[in-house]
């Protein structure tokens, strides 16, 4: 079969790499891709967000079934899309994609269903969210409604951070129409942990868990960024704490998404703290997340084309998931400057790599037949071990192996799960 994959990072490059290892497989599709992607699959030059011509090109290839990596384009309704127009398609609708694109819709949700998550209010009234924020005091979270290509969320310790956020959130619009509301959130301690399921509008399969590591910086310091490195599985995560994320929070709520009228198919993403109460949910993504997929995926030994034809055809109940026993570890490297402005246009070298790394290009293209850094993360480099630290040995190695100036990276990467 074809399938067509949409979106042009480093999780898509996964994804187009697990789907490739299908013998069921004759062609990927990937649209619109980027410099790496099209050593694995048929690019094509199509926006994400150009739907008419990713339908157009989905009749013109004879693409058995689209998937679609990220965000936005679920959020604008391909599905929908690609539903009227006859054609095969995973992931979640316009409607269902809101447990994502609206962080009050998801936030009532979890109230009304009782999924566990902080206390939190929302407001559209900017006053009304100060008079809170200072009645509640610090540490607190101020999140934009509305999608803010995750730097809409201010983990604010003073009173006056929280403010500042605000202001600059409701009042100057910094995320544009992402700010007519805000949810001011409880601040929740604990680790960290990310579990994606395989969704069919029932049944819920959960994937290993995997830990992103958001900051910038070693040490968990500077600016958040998209995510600058991950691991799985997570030692710190026992079966029992993974049945209870499991039953009372991704089953409870496609539960609750079928009760409401929007019934979730496609990758649900909980981003959770386990704190001392239990597993807590911080947000509900409705994609795979990046760069958990590049750690999830290269573990995962049953046949992802069968995983995404049980879920189109509602049959997730007859798949049982294999995990591959090896760790994984997967390290960032992004431009210098990165979250904030960079150059772009600067040739990547990539040597000779050992046994059980793959690279996965983020921020890359083809100019004149050599590869150059194009975004703010590049590249993801992947490694397989017997366990972390041997996964993340050698990951450091592949590391040494690519060059481009001023390439910055995390030293760190999941020295976390070794403590
Ligand atoms: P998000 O974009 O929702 O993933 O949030 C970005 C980061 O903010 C998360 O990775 C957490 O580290 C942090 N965060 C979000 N919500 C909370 C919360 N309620 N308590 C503590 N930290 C949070
Ligand atoms: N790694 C975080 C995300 O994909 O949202």
């Amino acid at each position: 079969m074809n399938v067509l994959v949409v979106g042009q990072g480093g999780r898509e490059h996964a994804i187009v790499r697990s789907l490739k290892k299908s013998p069921k497989i004759h062609t990927v599709y990937c649209a619109p891709g980027n410099g790496g992607i099209e050593q694995d699959a048929v690019c094509l030059p199509i926006k994400e967000s150009n739907f008419e011509e990713l339908a157009d090109a989905a009749k013109k290839n004879d693409i058995d079934l689209t998937f679609v990596g990220p965000e936005n384009p679920l959020f604008d309704g391909i599905v929908d899309f690609f539903q009227e127009k006859g054609l095969d398609i995973v992931g979640p609708n316009r409607l269902a994609a809101q447990i994502e694109g609206s962080k009050a819709f998801a936030k009532d949700l979890m109230k009304k269903y009782n999924i566990p998550t902080g206390d939190y209010q929302v407001f559209d009234d900017k006053e009304a969210a100060i008079t809170y924020v200072v009645e509640k005091g610090a540490p607190i979270v101020v999140k934009a409604d509305g999608l803010a290509a995750g730097k809409g969320v201010i983990v604010a310790q003073e009173v006056e951070e929280a403010i500042d956020a605000i202001n600059s959130i409701m009042g100057d619009k910094v995320f544009g129409e992402a700010g007519n509301k805000v949810v001011i959130e409880e601040f929740l301690q604990g680790e960290e942990l990310t579990v994606l399921a395989f969704v069919d509008g029932t049944t819920v399969l959960p994937m290993e868990p995997a830990q992103d590591h958001k900051p910038v910086f070693d040490g968990d310091k500077g600016p958040n960024t998209g995510g600058m490195g991950s691991y799985s599985p997570v030692p710190h995560m026992p079966l029992e704490l993974l049945e209870e994320v499991k039953n009372t929070i991704l089953q409870q709520t496609v539960e609750a998404m079928n009760q409401e009228g929007y019934p979730f198919s496609g990758i649900l993403y909980a981003g959770l703290i386990i704190t001392k109460e239990g597993p807590k949910v911080i947000e509900f993504n409705a994609r795979f997340g990046d760069p958990e997929t590049q750690v999830v995926l290269p573990r995962l030994k049953t046949d992802l084309v069968d995983v995404l034809q049980a879920i189109h055809q509602h049959t997730l109940n007859e798949i049982q998931l294999e995990w591959d026993h090896k760790a994984a570890v997967c390290v960032i490297m992004a431009s210098k400057g990165y979250p904030g402005s960079y150059e772009k246009g600067l040739p990547i070298e990539i040597k000779d790599l050992p046994e059980e790394i793959e690279v996965f290009i983020a921020g890359a293209k083809k100019e004149a037949q050599r590869l150059v850094t194009s975004g703010g993360r590049v590249l993801g480099v992947t490694a397989l071990g017997s366990n972390i630290k041997e996964a993340q040995e050698k990951a450091y190695e592949g590391v040494k192996q690519i060059n481009f100036e001023g390439a910055h990276y995390r030293t760190d990467i999941a020295d976390k799960a070794m403590k």
